[in-house]
């Protein structure tokens, strides 16, 4: 077992820093773990189907053992569902079972279920405790951790949210199992993004693992959660608001929203369009003079062997500048993006866009296309 501590707040009185657990099995112990922490009484767990039947049978044993008196709501499965119409129908439901401040809400599922259940205990009767237990890749080395809470508007992406911190977040590694293998994954992108931005011997270690990381089963993916979690943690801590460091966990954001955006949000999993997003971050990196190409080729090589795209072919590099310039980053024609100096080293810079399309050319120079 491995306790990553996120540390946020000045003093005791105000101190809200949580652990986050890694652990094989966990899931049949988190009744006690919340046992320990304080919790007893009545509490809701949000799953959704899918989850739900694979893993909430043992999750609401465990919360019995712990003493608790589970309730249990399922939201409907897939982020077209994140909308504050299912955040109000939770609410219902909890108003109904006479749930009550003290009452936590354990969020057992991906990012989707993370973020609307963390946003609805940000928001029920002013806050009530919180615990994550994410259940994909990306739930369990981003997602869960860092307080993002929130759903999606027509207009947009999670426009409605809060930052609402977790009171724990456990990590059961075997969970993955049951998880398909493309949204495994598009979690290994975030992954390879901290070694990016963050530890060059991590970024060694995936490459040198990168076979079995793929493949899931071993010890490798427990130790690429953990050292997620912690980089996660370390950031968050500095920067809780997203100030200023925090959006160094944008690297290959600004292009993948776009491409996400560009493509209908149907193309291409959230963590795919990271992945291309990467390799077009490290391009402009190239261009800008800022880290020699040796440094793209690793990124993108790894990605590559992680079974990722590194190319969104049929993208016009004109439509992907005008949809950045939508995005909220942008000032005045400059568009801000996170850009690699080496691995495990990155700095944040405004770019003009005639400097961005002078990129790509790069890119198709080393695609062959
Ligand atoms: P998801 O929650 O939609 O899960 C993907 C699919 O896997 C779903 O069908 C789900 O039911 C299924 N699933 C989950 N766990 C499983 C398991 N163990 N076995 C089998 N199936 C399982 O997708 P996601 O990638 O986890 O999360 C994406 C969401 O996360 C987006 O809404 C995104 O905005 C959000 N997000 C939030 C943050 C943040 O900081 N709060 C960061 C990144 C992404
Ligand atoms: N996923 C980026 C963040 O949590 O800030």
């Amino acid at each position: 077992m491995r306790t990553i501590k996120v540390e946020l707040g000045e003093g005791a009185r105000e101190d809200r820093s949580y652990d986050i657990v890694v652990d094989r099995g966990l899931l049949d112990r988190i009744g006690g773990a919340m046992r320990d922490m304080g919790f007893s009484g009545r509490c809701t767990l949000i799953t959704n189907p899918t989850v739900g039947a694979l893993y909430s049978g043992r999750v609401l044993e465990s919360l019995k053992a712990g003493g608790l008196q589970p309730v249990v709501i399922e939201v409907p499965d897939g982020e077209e569902y994140k909308t504050l119409a299912e955040v109000s129908k939770v609410y219902d439901r909890l108003i109904e079972e006479r749930m009550e401040r003290g009452s936590a809400i354990v969020a057992l599922g991906g990012g989707v279920v993370g973020d609307m259940a963390g946003f609805v205990a940000a928001t029920f009767l002013r806050g009530v405790p919180f615990i994550q237990v994410p259940t994909t890749l990306l739930a369990q080395v981003d997602s869960s951790v860092g307080g993002k809470t929130g759903v999606n508007h027509p207009l947009g992406k999670n426009l409605i949210g809060a930052f609402y911190q977790p009171r724990a977040v456990f990590i059961d590694p075997d969970v993955l199992e049951t998880l398909e293998e493309r949204e495994l994954k598009a979690g290994l992108a975030e992954v390879i993004k901290y070694g990016v931005i963050w530890d060059e011997a991590f970024f060694s270690f995936l490459e040198e693992n990168s076979k079995a990381l793929a493949g899931r089963g071993g010890d490798e993916i427990v130790t690429a959660i953990e050292r997620s979690c912690s980089i996660k943690a370390e950031v968050v801590s500095r920067d809780e608001r997203e100030s200023g460091l925090r959006c160094i966990l944008n690297f290959g954001h600004t292009f993948g929203h776009a491409i996400e955006a560009l493509t209908g949000y149907t193309r291409f999993k959230h963590g795919e369009a990271v992945s291309v997003g990467m390799v077009m971050a490290a391009a402009l990196s190239v261009s800008l003079g800022l880290t020699p190409e040796r440094t793209m080729l690793r990124i993108r090589d790894l990605l590559v062997d992680m079974g990722l795209p590194v190319e969104a072919p049929g993208i016009d590099g004109q439509d992907l500048v005008e949809t950045m310039r939508l995005d909220k980053k942008v000032r005045a024609g400059a568009i801000r993006f996170v850009l690699v100096e080496e691995i495990g080293s990155v700095v944040v810079r405004e770019v003009e866009e005639e400097r961005i399309k002078a990129s790509f050319a790069l890119l198709s120079a080393c695609s062959g296309g």
